[in-house]
């Protein structure tokens, strides 16, 4: 019987997950379909306890439903318990066990660029629920410092407060942060600051940043904002949100399926849903 995967969220239209899990489904030969579903707030638990009912084999969870749907669960991975956010889940023999691939995507489509994060020193910009993610995982990972420059300092400090991971972490300013570049390893952006239509912003200057830093940023639309551009013209490695996207939804197809996917197949598919180039 072909197989049922599905995203849940609202809005839900915007989502390149359908396609691109779709597509590996076919490449992989597997009887399997994944359905864009749209879910009100107020209906979460039932299309939840529906798609249990029917035994779909596994969904993805998207906004607005990231934190709400871990009560809804059999089990929590104890990562996704921690960040306290769920974006995939398994259904395993009855079982709705929630992962967050977020964080473990964002580091696994780093790889390429810095294969090794223990003992790095991090800047991360941002605080919101994408931030948290990234945060926790690199923490986890055996980063030596993660330092938090957001808008917001109380939220930084709230993030950093909530991290039970041994990691070394200062809510810096913008001015702190800028005055430390040369110290850092990897610099993320986490923010909207640069997302279409306000593409001229930028978090901070780029200036006295060391020489080899990796740049991100989690943004792929523009493929390059501001920030990644200013880093590219001074040399440094970048990358922009298309890996962190490829990467979560990859290791959620292999929770499903067994099978760690073609991820550069996966970046074509999404680019070709984006209209753009592989950058
Ligand atoms: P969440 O991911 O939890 O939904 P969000 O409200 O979407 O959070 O915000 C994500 C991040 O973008 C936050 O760090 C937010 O900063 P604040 O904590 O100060 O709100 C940041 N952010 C959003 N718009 C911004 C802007 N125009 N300038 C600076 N930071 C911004």
């Amino acid at each position: 019987m072909k197989k049922l995967f599905a995203v849940l969220g609202n809005p839900i239209g915007q989502s390149m997950s359908p396609q691109m899990h779709n597509d590996l489904f076919a490449y992989y030969n597997i009887d399997a379909h994944y359905h864009p579903l749209l879910v009100k707030v107020e209906s979460l638990a039932d299309a939840v306890k529906g798609l249990k009912a029917i035994g779909a084999s596994g969904f993805n969870v998207t906004v607005p439903h990231k934190s709400s749907i871990i009560p809804l669960l059999d089990e929590i991975d104890p990562l996704a318990r921690e960040i306290g956010a769920v974006n995939t889940v398994v259904n395993q023999d009855g079982k709705l066990i929630g992962y967050n691939t977020d964080g473990p995507g964002f580091l696994k489509g780093l790889n390429r660029l810095l294969p090794e994060i223990k003992g790095k020193n991090i800047l991360i910009i941002g605080a919101g629920g994408a931030t948290r993610a990234i945060y926790f995982t690199l923490a986890k990972a055996g980063a030596k410092n993660i330092d938090i420059y957001n808008r917001t300092a109380a939220r930084a400090q709230e993030l950093i407060n909530s991290c039970s991971f041994p990691v070394i972490s200062n809510a810096v300013s913008m001015e702190r942060a800028e005055g430390s570049l040369d110290q850092y390893d990897l610099i993320i952006q986490t923010t909207l600051i640069g997302m279409f239509p306000n593409t001229g912003e930028k978090p901070l200057d780029l200036e006295g940043v060391k020489s080899g830093c990796v740049v991100c940023d989690i943004i792929y639309n523009p493929l390059e904002t501001m920030f990644l551009h200013n880093a590219k013209k001074k040399g440094l490695p970048i990358q922009n949100g298309i890996d962190m996207f490829v990467f979560q939804g990859a290791i959620a197809f292999e929770k499903w399926t067994g099978i760690f996917p073609d991820t550069d197949r996966m970046k074509k598919n999404v680019l070709k849903q984006l209209g753009g180039t592989i950058c």
